[in-house]
């Protein structure tokens, strides 16, 4: 046989277009597209189906590594059958750096833990203490070996820089061809209105977004793109979660800076309202940025519809409800260790801050845009795979179905009607945000580099199978060559 697979009588969808075509995989790769390709030796029928390339969560936070030992429930094995079920064949997650640590003794062990994914898998590194040797050796070191992106943090106490920190890391990024992604919020806004609202004894769940209003998002994501703009190093902002933070990206794109936009599902479907619920179940969806008052989501749609927001990602983070969401707790996202309340649940202030999500990104997306008409097919694949490919460095090897990209592919069915159960979901967390959700369209058959990783909902893919993938130099996170008076300050 020609092919060792073919994808036979699909609709595809690419990042530009839909279009009839059988696939035809070979070791692994997409070798072919055309109407009555030869056999292969094995055959999926895709009729009625829509095939898209596989997708690649570039952000989602993946048995991370903490530093008191402990590692995130979510454990590569699990959430990488998650993402597989959910159609997610690649994903990208973190690397953390404890402060007053190198990068080498912050993550002990995890690029080994990793390699039990049944998914592909590539890291950003986070730094959050930017020393001389981090920044002149170890970080030169991680972008040789492929790691080609960076997170910062504009909050949260253990992990934020200050701003002289930042545009370090900014220019340290552009020397050696890196890109930077930034968690955008203003750390001493909310800590200010953190003190004001336990003082006035306001210390439920709806409480985390009220210490954390649109303005303090937009402040940090304009200052984000300032700040980047000055060093001439090109950013995404993560996970926009309202108009005022996207009006500040679509600003910067309009002047031609390199700034894109990340935003997620929960910023799309849910709000303020699903910050409220008996026992405490309004805890299940704090995550930072918040949630926002009701009718914001289809200001973020809107942010879509015109290219602002250029990826949707999971921002998967899971801390299960009985044990951890529940429980004053010390997790790295929230503010630690302050007092519980009477009942023992913790106050506002210290819910680890993250919502579960990597099964459910594509299947929300593909419902509320594609099947309730707000987005076409080819702006679904871009926001769920080519776009992330083309700012991650993995252009033409991920999110395409061009023959020599990976052969990574979903057969979705576009009529499938599924209401979203905890029971029927992969991951290791307790509960999914969206329990009783009702999605129009699912994904049927997951292939993965040519294999069936998912058939019906069955995970078929073993622990080990996913690669590391390696990213090298690319043209999206080289600057513009436009600094301020002409005069470099990163290269000087
Ligand atoms: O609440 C969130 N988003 N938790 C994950 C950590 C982060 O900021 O991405
Ligand atoms: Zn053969
Ligand atoms: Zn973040
Ligand atoms: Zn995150």
């Amino acid at each position: 046989h020609d092919y060792d697979l073919v994808v036979r009588g699909g609709t595809l969808a690419s990042a530009a277009e839909v279009f009839e075509a059988d696939i035809g995989i070979k070791d692994g790769v997409i070798a072919a597209l055309g109407r009555n390709l030869p056999r292969g030796a094995e055959e999926i029928s895709a009729k009625g189906m829509i095939v898209t390339p596989g997708g690649l969560d570039s952000h989602c936070h993946v048995e991370e590594l903490g530093q008191d030992g402990t590692a995130q429930e979510e454990s590569f094995a699990s959430g990488s059958a998650a993402a597989l079920a959910g159609g997610t064949t690649s994903f990208i997650c973190f690397l953390p750096q404890w402060k007053g640590h190198s990068l080498a003794a912050s993550a002990p062990g995890y690029e080994a833990r990793a390699a039990a994914s049944r998914a592909d898998f590539s890291f950003h590194q986070i730094i959050t203490d930017p020393t001389p040797e981090v920044l002149e050796k170890e970080v030169p070191a991680l972008i040789a070996r492929g790691i080609r992106s960076l997170k910062v943090f504009l909050t949260y106490d253990p992990l934020r820089l200050d701003d002289r920190q930042f545009i370090e890391v900014l220019a340290t990024a552009r020397k050696h061809g890196a890109f930077v992604t930034v968690h955008c919020e203003n750390f001493d806004a909310i800590g200010w209105r953190i003190e004001a609202l336990l003082k006035a004894g306001l210390t439920d769940p709806l409480q985390h977004a009220w210490s954390r209003p649109p303005v303090v998002e937009r402040e940090a994501t304009h200052r984000a793109i300032a700040l980047a703009e000055l060093v001439d190093q090109p950013i995404q902002v993560f996970h926009v979660s309202c108009e005022e933070a996207a009006g500040e990206i679509a600003a910067a794109k309009a002047r031609g800076l390199k700034v894109w936009g990340e935003t997620c599902p929960q910023y799309l479907t849910l709000s303020h309202d699903d910050l409220v619920g008996p026992d405490f179940a309004g805890s299940k969806a704090v995550c930072s940025p918040a949630l926002r008052a009701k009718g914001e989501e289809e200001r973020i749609w809107k942010r879509i519809q015109d290219g602002t927001l250029d990826v949707v990602t999971s921002d998967h983070c899971g801390f299960s409800f009985a044990t951890q969401k529940r429980v004053a707790g010390s997790s790295a996202y929230g503010t630690g260790t302050a007092a519980a309340r009477p009942d023992g649940t913790p106050m506002f202030n210290a819910i680890p801050n993250g919502v579960p999500g990597i099964e459910t990104r594509l299947p929300v997306l593909f419902s509320e845009g594609v099947s309730k008409g707000r987005i076409d097919l080819p702006t679904f694949v871009r926001l769920s795979s080519a776009n992330a490919a083309k700012l991650f460095g993995l252009e033409g090897r991920k999110g395409s179905l061009a023959p020599g990209a990976d052969a990574d592919l979903v057969l979705w069915n576009p009529d499938a009607e599924r209401t979203i159960r905890q029971a029927d979901l992969h991951h290791a967390i307790d509960y999914t945000p969206w329990e009783g959700f009702s999605a129009k369209g699912w994904p049927q058959v997951t292939i993965r580099r040519g294999e069936v990783a998912v058939r019906d909902g069955e995970v078929l893919a073993q622990p080990g199978s996913g690669r590391f993938l390696a990213r090298g130099p690319y043209a999206l996170a080289r600057p513009r060559g436009v600094v301020p008076d002409g005069f470099d300050a990163a290269s000087a």
